[in-house]
């Protein structure tokens, strides 16, 4: 299967089919990366620039792994260091960079719809790699990924998102994709992080973590964005923690075994324990090193490969 789509701006807009497409690719990809040689010529002679105008250490190394497993050449971008500090717009940056010839655009940006507007001025094929408090689609497709490897088919299971909903984009997209595959989709935190309505995308909401525990499959955990938030929106961290922090003494009113999901960087002791995130249940790395060959198939997919690869 071919995607429908030529670019990957979010998991809003695509297809459920576009997405069983990216897993079932990912999941060749994956078996790659247990060999002794990493390395296929798929992407050999593609360029692919990683224009990153924010701080990541997963997705940013996570997408130059992928690319060179692919044999792809790279550029990486960093906006610190570049035009961009004399004033150049965002797309004049991109459509230098595109004059030189290059094939696709892997861009993290702090304004949601960065990688749309990129996508109408340019040829390119265009990844989004988190915009904002927007879309982080292939963080969602990792989750996803993961989750199925782990306890299989996504219909039907239940997957909790807990904490920060509000300046999450991984939230987002994980709600935007698991309700597309038929998961069931619940979200917990204090009302003050959760955005008003978010019900009408089709999921459950919830206040009492204790609550959702005995009924769940998944939690996957979200950092408290701590310099995404303006005003106090909770007490304390102290009482955060009390209230919705993951703790071994909660998981014990699980009624079975939960995949305990993170998708970093964690603080740990906050919405997390230490005993928890390395728990025997804890997918946290696993989720690190399926994100590059999702990351892969997603390079795949877009530069006009189908899913039957071998
Ligand atoms: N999960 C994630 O997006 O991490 P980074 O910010 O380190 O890329």
């Amino acid at each position: 299967m071919a995607l429908q789509s030529r670019h990957l701006l979010g998991l809003d807009g695509i297809a459920a089919e576009d997405i069983f497409t990216i897993l079932d690719a990912a999941k060749s990809f994956r078996e790659v990366l247990d060999r002794p040689i990493k390395r296929l010529p798929t992407l050999q002679g593609k360029t692919v620039v990683n224009l990153f105008y924010e701080p990541s250490t997963r997705t940013r190394i996570s997408f130059e792994l992928a690319e060179k497993r692919l044999s792809a050449d790279i550029v990486n971008f960093t906006a610190s260091s570049s035009s961009v500090k004399k004033g150049e717009t965002l797309i004049d940056t991109v459509k230098n960079i595109e004059a030189m010839k290059i094939d696709m655009v892997v861009v993290r940006h702090s304004s949601p719809g960065a990688p749309h507007l990129l996508s109408r001025a340019l040829n390119s094929h265009i990844i989004n790699a988190g915009d904002g408090g927007h879309e982080h689609p292939t963080q969602a497709l990792l989750d996803m990924f993961t989750i199925r490897e782990k306890i299989g088919a996504l219909q039907g299971k239940t997957v909790a998102l807990v904490g920060d909903i509000s300046h999450s984009r991984v939230a987002m997209s994980n709600i935007y994709g698991l309700t597309k595959v038929g998961a069931r989709v619940i979200v917990c935190g204090p009302t003050t992080l959760i955005p008003r309505e978010i019900d009408k995308l089709g999921i459950e909401v919830f206040h009492n973590i204790d609550e959702i525990i005995p009924q769940v499959d998944v939690l996957n955990i979200l950092r408290l964005q701590l310099e995404r938030q303006r005003e106090a929106l909770f007490p304390s961290l102290r009482e955060y923690h009390n209230y919705f922090g993951i703790t071994r003494e909660r998981l014990e009113n699980a009624t079975k075994p939960i995949l305990i999901m993170h998708p970093g960087p964690m603080n740990r002791g906050l919405e997390i324990t230490s005993d928890v995130a390395d728990s025997e249940h804890s997918v946290i790395l696993e989720q690190v090193t399926n994100g590059v060959a999702v990351r892969m198939a997603v390079l795949f997919l877009l530069a006009g490969g189908r899913s039957e690869i071998n």
